[in-house]
């Protein structure tokens, strides 16, 4: 049986599993972060068994780690299984409100005030309630990269994450108690990466090495940076930190795969009876997976690795009429390059 460290606590999964849950819904989008699933999971069912706490948001989760591991995939995969969109969800981009001033544009200007008419605030009753659906009433509001935001938005954050509430510029209020916040943030990344290559560079993935994948090692670099840049406040008022994990090989293969599941529902469905066949060779996947992957951005170029690679080219086949219904259109590579084979 799986253990791990979540906010430096040991904990052990006591439930039989579900196979139809939200968890095990989630672990066929969210790939290599059990963790991040088996900490977010029993917000949820707190707050659908009716047992949150009142006067709170549902629950306040930090999601730590490097670049493209999955933290912002993380609540775009709990709003597709909750709500059947990634797209349902409330999503502050925290880079977006760096200066002071940049600030107000969340809660709008009070009355009277230059621009009030200007600025519609952003978090309004309006655009939480949005952030549910027929399916659930939980609205996932995300605050990505809270590291690069104001220290006035921290302030602003306080009163939202202890008391679900935000007092807007016109002084009416928004209610965050059917809110699960996740805020994001890179802090300590760096040194994640150096715990687990001393000499990272632009590799592909590796396993991790140094740490042993150790969490509780990630967890309190991690933990060290969120101290160092945060007021004591604001880290007591968050329920849970969860620490990303760099991806291993496999967990990449597995989100390669997904890649091309989503581009094959594509071909499918614009195509339909003039679709054809999209295969890989084991050269070409490597050749994909070792150019989309690295320490440094994680599985966040592998998207686009395949578009570029595979996607544009096939489409380039595709305008020229070369690709006939029913053929295959074959990826393969050799000697570092990347290499296009067509079987009708
Ligand atoms: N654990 C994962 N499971 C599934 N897909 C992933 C995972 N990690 C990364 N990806 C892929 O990489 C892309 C980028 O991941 P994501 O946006 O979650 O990164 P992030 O951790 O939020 O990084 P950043 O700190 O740069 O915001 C996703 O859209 C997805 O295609
Ligand atoms: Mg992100």
């Amino acid at each position: 049986m799986r253990s791990y460290t979540v906010s430096g606590r040991t904990r052990r999964p006591i439930l039989p599993e579900d196979p139809d849950g939200l968890a095990a819904q989630l672990k066929h989008l969210l790939i290599g972060q059990p963790e991040a699933i088996d900490t977010v999971v029993p917000y949820i069912q707190m707050h659908q068994a009716g047992l949150a706490p009142e006067g709170r948001p549902i629950g306040v989760v930090l999601l730590l780690g490097p670049t493209g591991t999955g933290k912002t995939r993380t609540v775009e995969a709990l709003a597709e299984v909750l709500h059947g969109s990634s797209k349902n969800l409330l999503k502050v981009d925290c880079g977006e409100f760096q200066m002071e001033h940049e600030v107000a544009k969340l809660i709008g200007a009070p009355p009277g005030y230059l621009g009030h008419r200007e600025t519609q605030p952003m978090l309004t009753q309006a655009k939480v309630n949005a952030a549910a659906s027929d399916k659930s009433d939980v609205s996932l509001v995300l605050f990505d990269e809270i590291e690069k935001a104001a220290p006035s938005m921290t302030r602003l954050l306080l009163g939202i994450l202890d008391k679900a509430t935000l007092r807007l510029g016109d002084n009416a209020t928004v209610n965050f108690e059917r809110s699960l916040i996740f805020l994001t943030s890179n802090l300590g990344a760096k040194s994640i990466q150096r715990a687990n290559r001393p000499d990272f560079g632009f590799e592909a993935m590796v396993p991790l090495e140094a740490t042993g994948g150790d969490s509780s090692v990630l967890h309190r670099i991690g933990m060290a940076a969120v101290r160092r840049k945060f007021s004591p406040e604001f880290v007591n008022r968050i329920d849970s930190i969860i620490t990303y994990k760099p991806l291993d090989r496999q967990a990449c293969e597995i989100i390669l795969d997904q890649i091309f599941a989503g581009f094959l529902r594509l071909v499918h469905n614009r195509l339909g009876l003039r679709a054809f066949r999209l295969q890989c060779t084991v050269a070409g996947r490597n050749l994909l997976l070792d150019s989309g992957t690295s320490i440094e951005f994680g599985a966040r170029e592998l998207k686009r690795t395949v578009q570029r690679n595979f996607i544009q080219p096939v489409a380039a086949l595709v305008a020229q009429k070369q690709v006939l219904p029913g053929s295959t259109v074959i990826l393969d590579a050799k000697d570092g390059e990347f290499n296009i084979l067509l079987r009708h």
